[in-house]
């Protein structure tokens, strides 16, 4: 039985996250979808409610074998308790490639059990991303065809909070 874990900040959760998530699920038998914090952004959505909008998308998207958690902490230490053999990450373009291949790298070091497998994003979700998607809502524009259906509301309530 192989474990997957999708790591990501998920602020908010794309269709592109949906597509990678989507895919680790076709391939092994256990995809852990884990929230986590990435030092280098301040998220819009807190933890909770990263965790809350992704359990809602991958609800509604119906996927099985998928479980949806939140972690503060390194990747590299929630893999070893979960026992997980990989860590999938999806590649967008070339831009993505230097900072994904030092983590992985990295990660390797710290857990050395835990391969990183990179999706490539299908072409329909390349220029995608959270940031993108919090530009577009930041200034009223349509993000509809960027997130999950089921989301949308919250992303929208939360930049007419924020006005
Ligand atoms: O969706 P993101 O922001 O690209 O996800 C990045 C994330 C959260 C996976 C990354 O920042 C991460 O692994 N954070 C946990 C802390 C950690 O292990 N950092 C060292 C990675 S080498």
């Amino acid at each position: 039985m192989k474990t997957a874990i999708c790591p990501g900040s998920f602020d908010p959760v794309t269709l592109g996250h949906i597509d990678i998530i989507r895919r680790a699920s076709q391939l092994f038998d256990r995809v852990i979808v884990v929230v986590m914090t990435n030092s280098a952004k301040s998220p819009l959505f807190t933890q909770v409610e990263r965790l809350e909008l992704l359990n809602r998308a991958i609800r509604e998207e119906g996927l099985s074998g998928v479980v949806v958690d939140c972690y503060d902490g390194l990747l590299a230490d929630y893999a070893k308790q979960c026992n997980a053999d990989v860590i999938v990450k999806g590649l967008r373009a070339v831009t993505d490639f230097e900072y994904e291949f030092q983590m992985a790298l990295t990660n390797s070091k710290l857990n050395p059990s835990a391969e990183t497998v990179f999706l490539t994003t299908s072409a329909e979700h390349m220029y995608l991303s959270s940031s993108l998607v919090k530009q577009v809502a930041h200034y009223g524009g349509d993000i509809s065809a960027f997130v999950p259906a089921c989301i949308l509301p919250d992303i929208i309530a939360k930049y007419r909070k924020d006005d």
